[in-house]
């Protein structure tokens, strides 16, 4: 089911996704070669529960940890575990945080120390195919143009665009309709409301578009091997524009 927020949900949107960005800034100053990707899942999971929240991740679905920690090759949902974080590796955080009933969710790609002028690139135009999809977003425009934005910038780089998985709306629930492709047709899809909540999470990789599902029923690697980049935002549409907010 697809929601259109109040404007008192949106106050709490807009407490959840602080909450997000705060953390993400705290891991982002803090995280170090070294470091377990579970260190980085223990700075999460105190961080939101001083700020009295939730970490959503936890327990959803029967995730085990509060935060994605996705290196190099994978792309996404990396279970936290005794991984060390090496130098010129780049490190995904995907978290989600909820307090008072809504849900806010964000990821950022972190680059330890020098990274190879291959990997840099690819974080650079992962973060820039989320700015290419809110260029003009505002209520009225088509779903997919999205997705035709966050792909026409990443194929121009000679990237693959994740197609398995995709971002989301969001609200009460970590996943809520609509979802929200990195690929598809320019003037395609629903349009979207004033108060609608998504997230757009472009999920790039140097090499194929294609990924690999594993075992433990969460980890999504490239199939290649090669790495993959990962950012995303909750934003909330407006009659004349978007409202980053976890930003
Ligand atoms: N935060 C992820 C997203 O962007 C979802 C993670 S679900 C988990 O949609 F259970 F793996 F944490
Ligand atoms: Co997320
Ligand atoms: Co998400």
């Amino acid at each position: 089911m697809i929601t259109v927020k109040t404007d008192k949900e949106i106050a709490l949107m807009r407490e959840s996704c602080r909450i997000v960005r705060e953390t993400l800034e705290f891991v982002g100053s803090n995280i170090r070669a070294g470091m377990t990707t579970k260190d980085v899942d223990d700075m999460v999971n105190r961080y939101i529960l001083s700020c009295g929240a939730y970490p959503s991740s936890l327990g959803y679905c029967g995730y085990p940890a509060s935060s994605c920690v996705s290196v190099n090759e994978v792309v996404v949902h990396g279970i936290p575990s005794e991984r060390i974080i090496e130098e010129g590796d780049i490190v995904s955080v995907d978290i989600t945080a909820e307090k008072n009933g809504y849900n806010g969710d964000a990821a950022r790609t972190f680059m330890i120390g020098n990274v190879s002028d291959e990997k840099r690139q690819l974080v650079k135009v992962t973060e820039e195919c989320f700015f290419k999809a809110i260029e003009g977003l505002k209520a009225g425009t088509p779903l997919y143009d999205i997705g035709y934005a966050v792909q026409t910038h990443a194929e121009s780089h000679g990237y693959g665009v994740v197609r398995a998985l995709v971002g989301h709306g969001i609200g009460r629930e970590m996943h809520e309709d609509p979802s929200v492709p990195n690929y598809g047709r320019r003037g395609t899809g629903m349009r979207l409301k004033a108060g609608m909540t998504i997230c757009i999470e472009p999920m790039i990789n140097a090499g194929t578009h294609k990924v690999v599902f594993h075992k433990d029923g969460w980890t999504v690697t490239t199939m290649d091997g090669k790495p993959s980049a990962h950012y995303e935002n909750t934003v909330l549409i407006t009659e004349d524009g978007v409202e980053i907010l976890t930003l």
